[in-house]
């Protein structure tokens, strides 16, 4: 069991510490939940839990597709050992039906499905409100390379594909969902971050009834009930 050395970060649902291992460190899924950016506050009990185990399970699943991850080992029911890596700073947003912002944006009924998928990227930056931007910002801001860009956009339209099915064999539509990706020490990217009810947007696909964070922003109760429903459906 790798030892948890020094708290390194605090983020808004996870905590990271190192470990005796300078490549690798060691996350502790929090059931603090946040929204609009940290605007609005709340717990949702088990959260961590759920996200934590559903994540990893989702991970290995991908690592098993051939999608490189930053998971390495569950260590308990909160917190799992992954490998060390410089996130990029960008928030992959993958979207198969509109709802949510690109709903508003676009002027389209929540629930229409798009004939492609669609991939934003926003800049991770909490002074800025995450900003929405395309390539061509990417390049110039340099937040990655040109190859790493390619790279990611390839391993999130992958990852989507297997998710969208993964899912509906466990009669969940896969609405929309957010990447972040990561570069290990020797410069490989990697999926990075969580998978979770936090990031993605689940519907049951015969009620179309919401289980992810959307019943916490927008105060449609059941929330805990929601995570717990996704955590049977995914690890039985
Ligand atoms: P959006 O419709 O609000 O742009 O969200 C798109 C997807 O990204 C949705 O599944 C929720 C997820 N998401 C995050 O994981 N973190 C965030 O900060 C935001 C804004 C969205
Ligand atoms: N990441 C956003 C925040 O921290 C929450 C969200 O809408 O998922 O406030």
């Amino acid at each position: 069991m790798p030892e948890k050395k020094e708290q390194l970060y605090e983020g808004k649902a996870k905590k990271v510490y190192a470990t005796e291992d300078p490549n690798l460190v060691i996350v502790s899924y929090k059931d603090d939940a946040t929204a609009f950016n940290g605007a609005k506050k709340g717990t949702i009990v088990g959260k961590g839990v759920v996200n934590n185990r559903m994540s990893n399970l989702l991970m290995e699943k991908l690592s098993e597709e051939g999608i490189p991850t930053h998971y390495v080992k569950e260590l308990s029911e909160r917190e799992t050992l992954v490998k060390k890596v410089s996130i990029v700073p960008l928030e992959v947003i993958v979207r198969n039906i509109a709802a949510g912002s690109l709903a508003k944006r676009l002027g389209l009924a929540e629930g229409t499905p798009m004939k492609r998928t669609v991939l934003e990227y926003c800049y991770k930056c909490d002074a800025l409100d995450d900003p929405m931007v395309n390539e061509y910002h990417i390049l110039a801001m340099e937040y990655c390379t040109e190859q790493e860009l390619k790279t990611i956009a390839d391993m999130a339209i992958k990852i989507n594909a297997f998710l969208v099915g993964y899912f509906a064999s466990i009669n969940v539509e896969l609405v929309d969902f957010k990447l972040e990706f990561g570069k290990t020490s020797d410069g490989q990217i990697v999926l990075a971050d969580e998978i979770s009810p936090d990031t993605c947007r689940f519907w049951d696909a015969t009620t179309h009834e919401k289980l992810d964070k959307d019943r916490f922003r927008r105060d449609m109760g059941g929330v805990e009930d929601a995570y717990k429903e996704m955590m049977k459906r995914v690890l039985g």
